[in-house]
């Protein structure tokens, strides 16, 4: 592993990598994504596209099996380079309990550190408590608030089925608070 790809030091206790994604990590990433619902699948094409092209802004998590256990995808958008935009956060299900998805974060983060980012925005769930308490933790050890306000109502996604995508804003913050847990 080079040290571009290596996103935080490892895990010590768990013997968990976090690492930037590469592109054979796609097919994985991929099959991850359709086993934690209710995460919406995608292509493999598009998991490949972010190995890709958005490596230094997600991660995986790689656990002592060499499987991936977790996963973060998240852009800055081109309109609001201080904005970590987080869009899926997975964690397998034979590792969760243990706060991986705030720790795939944290070092997210850590990694980003010499962007100017002061914001983290992701959309969840109205009835997804797992993934609220994520990001309530993060805002917590970021010492920031925390705003939600409505984004992509259920009409929008164009299925019946789909919960509202509610907006959670996350800051301002100093980012050298978000060390690696
Ligand atoms: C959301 C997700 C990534 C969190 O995984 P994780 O890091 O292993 O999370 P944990 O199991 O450690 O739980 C985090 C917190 O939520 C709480 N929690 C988890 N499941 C819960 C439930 N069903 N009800 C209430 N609280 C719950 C935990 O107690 C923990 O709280 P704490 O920090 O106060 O101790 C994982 O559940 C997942 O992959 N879910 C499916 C995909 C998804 O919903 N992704 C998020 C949307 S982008």
């Amino acid at each position: 592993m080079t040290v571009d790809e290596l996103i935080a030091p490892s895990d010590v206790e768990t013997g968990t990598v976090f690492r930037a994604p590469r592109r054979e990590d796609g097919a994985a990433i991929s099959r991850l994504i359709g086993d934690c619902p209710p995460l919406d699948t995608n292509s493999t094409y598009a998991y490949l596209l972010l190995c890709e092209h958005f490596s230094q802004t997600c991660v995986v998590a790689v656990g002592e099996s060499g499987e991936i256990d977790g996963f973060v995808s998240a852009y800055i958008p081109p309109q609001k380079p201080d904005v970590l935009f987080v869009w899926q956060v997975a964690v397998n299900e034979r590792a969760r309990g243990s706060r991986l998805a705030a720790r795939m974060l944290h070092a997210l983060v850590w990694r980003c550190a010499a962007k100017p980012i002061r914001y983290i925005e992701t959309t969840v769930g109205p009835d997804n408590i797992a993934s609220r308490k994520t990001f309530e933790a993060v805002a917590l050890a970021a010492e920031a608030p925390i705003a939600e306000t409505a984004l992509f109502d259920a009409t929008l996604l164009g299925d019946d089925a789909h919960e509202d995508e509610r907006l959670l804003r996350i800051g301002p913050f100093d980012i050298d608070m978000l060390t690696p847990l």
